[in-house]
């Protein structure tokens, strides 16, 4: 047998034995339910559409179409933009749905002008899943008609106090909660729920804020006596990443950087190719016209904007009351459009903090499959990690046992030769038979235990080995 082929009998071995626990697990929200617990993020503007959404949703994750100034990919938006927005969601939920099967979620961000028209409107096409961030979806979302066409919310927070603020707003509403929540943290691409300084403060990464989303929705679980699943997002490359997550609560993930660099991604190829090219000190955070700090790769167009060089400015729609565009001098929403078309100069990608780590760009289907690959060889790692360490517990355990066996006998052989009676010497031989015995069975155990864990010592490195290789 060739080296690879050993590995990978060696790999199905492994994947055998750890069977229970390492493959990614379903993700159930509400009524719906993905074969594996991975949600593309939606990326506006034009960035996760019906190619990308439908791509991630047949593999069985949940595709998500991002609504924000979607309609920017109609040739109408600057003639009306809300017009031209509904109606290019609803075109690519359509085109979604012919596309194949799996569950599609739509993005909405609830700051924005026409959110109610953008959610009535996915409402209405009976999408699988509704995820509301930038801003609180709290004041007139139609939860009977929502509950009605059998749709799945999910608001996306950065802290539990947020989560829990949703929640019971909800509930004092509308005697209702959101299925899940998307819990995303300062590492992801776009715009940060965070002040600036909040973002490199170990106290606000998302290894420490989804405990937290869990632990702040627990009563509402008790309540209403459902499962709310926390679904971690920011950050996360590798399948061990996701594993590490499952392992603090979360329920799924949420990756929107991955799948930017993916044939199938509704962007421009030059727009991929930028994430490819991107190195580690090019990743930056922006002061973003809307007042949010934005991650993104930085460009030209940062450049200038950032030493103030003045851009051809004009506001094409209103859709944002409190944006400051006019002091950014740029309109982010066609500065976005552009970098979607590939126009760079005129525009910006956003991107997640582990952009610089994207080598190559692939199909949907092979950054799934790897994804659940690195999964699994992490979480054989930890199961054998686990093992070797009660093992090596249990032989120090062994070797104490041993020491003091040791001892008794050497302290019975000086009581021993204090009195040296008959009785005295029958007494001690047959301690002396009773302890050797047990010294013997000490040492067989013992044995067996060091052979075990040079066993799990070599299964450990093959699994590392593996793990890295993926
Ligand atoms: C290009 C880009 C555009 C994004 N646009 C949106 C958006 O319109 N709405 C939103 O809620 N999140 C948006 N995000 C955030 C993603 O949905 C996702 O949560 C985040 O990127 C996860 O972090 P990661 O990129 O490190 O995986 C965007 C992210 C990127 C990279």
């Amino acid at each position: 047998m060739n080296f690879m082929a050993n590995i990978e009998s060696k790999y199905n071995e492994l994947k055998e034995k750890y069977s229970q626990n390492c493959v990614i697990p379903r993700l159930k929200i509400g009524n719906k339910s993905a074969d594996v617990a991975i949600i593309q993020g939606g990326m506006g503007v034009g960035i996760s559409l019906s190619g990308l959404a439908s791509a991630v949703a047949r593999e069985g994750g949940i595709g998500v179409i991002a609504a924000n100034a979607i309609g920017m990919i109609e040739p109408d938006y600057f003639q009306g933009h809300i017009e031209a927005n509904v109606r290019a969601l609803r075109k690519e939920i359509r085109r979604s749905r012919e596309s194949g099967t799996g569950l599609i979620g739509v993005n909405i961000m609830v700051a924005v002008d026409c959110f109610q028209e953008l959610l009535h409107a996915a409402i209405e096409e009976k999408v699988d899943l509704l995820f509301l961030g930038a801003g609180l979806p709290i004041k007139n979302i139609p939860v009977e008609k929502i509950r009605a066409a059998g749709v799945a919310v999910v608001p996306i927070v950065s802290s539990g106090r947020a989560a829990k603020l949703i929640f019971k707003s909800w509930e004092k509403s509308y005697n209702d909660i959101p299925d899940g929540v998307v819990v995303e943290g300062p590492k992801a691409g776009g715009h940060l729920g965070f002040k600036y300084e909040q973002i490199h403060d170990p106290a606000f990464q998302l290894e420490v804020i989804v405990p937290e989303v869990v632990e702040s929705l627990k009563e509402f679980e008790i309540r209403h006596g459902r499962e709310i699943p926390v679904v971690a997002a920011g950050g996360i490359f590798t399948g061990e990443d996701i594993y590490n997550f499952f392992k603090l609560g979360a329920k799924g993930v949420q990756l929107g950087t991955r799948f930017v660099a993916t044939y199938e991604c509704d962007a421009d190829i030059r727009f991929k190719e930028a994430y490819v090219a991107a190195k580690e000190e090019d990743v930056t955070i922006i002061a973003s016209p809307v007042g949010l700090p934005g991650r993104a790769i930085n460009n030209v167009f940062l450049k200038e904007v950032a030493e103030g060089v003045k851009k051809y400015f004009r506001c094409p729609s209103r859709c944002l009351e409190s944006c400051g565009a006019k002091d950014a001098r740029y309109c982010i929403s066609e500065a976005l459009d552009s970098a979607r078309k590939g126009e760079l100069d005129n525009g910006f990608a956003f991107a997640g903090s582990n952009v610089y780590r994207v080598g190559s760009i692939v199909p949907v289907k092979d950054l799934m499959s790897s994804l659940k690959n690195q999964y699994t060889m992490a979480a054989i790692c930890d199961s054998l990690k686990t093992e070797y360490d009660r093992m090596a517990e249990k032989l120090a355990a062994k070797r104490d046992e041993y020491g003091k066996a040791l001892t008794i006998a050497a302290n019975e052989l000086q009581e021993s030769m204090k009195k040296t009676t008959l009785e005295s010497e029958l007494k001690f031989k047959a301690k002396m038979e009773s302890i050797s015995e047990s010294i013997e069975q000490a040492k067989v155990e013992y044995n067996a235990m060091l052979e075990r864990l040079s066993e799990l010592k070599e299964e450990l490195a093959l699994a590392s080995a593996e793990l890295s290789a993926v």
